[in-house]
């Protein structure tokens, strides 16, 4: 199926590792023009060379905070200088510690807030004259399976995602209009750096990092940890003509993990 990504600019969030990384390495392999940020520059530099010369389409990027506004709109000015502005945004950040509601602190409350939600606030803002000059954009926020089911001493990001939820729905209907569609895609366990901080401090119950993932494999149905691509494909779909009928959803990619119905 061709996902009518050729040409297309797909300006990515904290893209150097991880989910952001595949997701770049999804949409650049579909033709894609790829803009990333991350705030590492040696990794983020690594980053785009491995995407450049397995895809060999045009990748820019450059260091980027996802907690700094004018960060966030120099990359939006750098896709725009660069690859004609973003068709497409995917917002995504570092995920917030593991902490239970009394461990957290009100400077560490403002911190995430700032991170996991005002950073895809201010992206969207960044990227709206573009996509509505274009008539057409697609927004793909990377949040959790937590938006469906809260993880246990994960309270900020248990709370914090569930607002960019709302935000997302609140845009597809507002953006709509203007050929803008809006998606959140929420992963459940995905072998990336990130998830192995989460077994370190999974490890300090006595298990091994084997007994970890095979404690995790064993509840879920697939019976597998996800890789990064497996989220990756549905982003590259979500951000195609093919899904151009789709907008507010909230798609889990857990390996059937969550249990609600909805
Ligand atoms: N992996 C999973 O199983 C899983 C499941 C559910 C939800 N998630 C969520 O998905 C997101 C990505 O997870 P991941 O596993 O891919 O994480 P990861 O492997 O730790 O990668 C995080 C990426 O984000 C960048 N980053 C971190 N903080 C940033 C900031 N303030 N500004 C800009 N870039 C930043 C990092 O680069 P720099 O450090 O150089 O900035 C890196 O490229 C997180 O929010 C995580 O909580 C992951």
């Amino acid at each position: 199926m061709d996902l009518g990504l050729e040409g297309k600019t797909a300006l990515v969030m904290a893209a150097s590792k991880g989910l952001g990384k595949a997701a770049a390495m999804a949409l650049s392999a579909e033709g894609c023009t790829v803009v990333l940020g991350a705030r590492n520059a040696a990794t983020l530099k690594q980053t785009a060379e491995d995407i450049r010369e397995t895809t060999g389409n045009a990748v820019y990027y450059q260091p980027t905070d996802v907690g700094v506004k004018e960060q966030i709109e120099a990359l939006a000015a750098l896709a725009e200088e660069k690859a004609g502005g973003a068709d497409i945004l995917v917002t995504n950040a570092g995920g917030p510690p593991v902490r239970t509601f009394e461990e957290s602190t009100d400077d560490e409350w403002q911190q995430w807030y700032n991170i996991t939600f005002m950073s895809v606030v201010r992206a969207v803002q960044a990227v709206l004259p573009a996509m509505k000059r274009k008539k057409s954009g697609r927004i793909i926020n990377i949040t959790s399976s937590s938006v469906k089911a809260p993880i246990e001493s994960l309270v900020y990001s248990n709370a914090l995602r569930l607002a960019v939820v709302g935000l997302a729905k609140t845009l597809s209907r507002e953006l709509g209009p203007y050929g803008i569609t809006v998606h959140n895609v929420a992963p459940g366990y995905h072998l990336t750096e990130g998830l192995e901080r989460i077994i370190v401090n999974k490890m300090k119950e006595g298990r091994s990092r084997e007994e970890v993932l095979e404690m995790w494999s064993r509840s879920i149905p697939v019976g597998r940890i996800g890789r990064p691509e497996d989220l990756a494909y549905l982003i590259a779909f979500l951000a195609g003509s093919r899904a151009s009928y789709l907008s507010g959803t909230t798609i889990q990619v857990d390996g059937g993990l969550y249990g609600g119905v909805m």
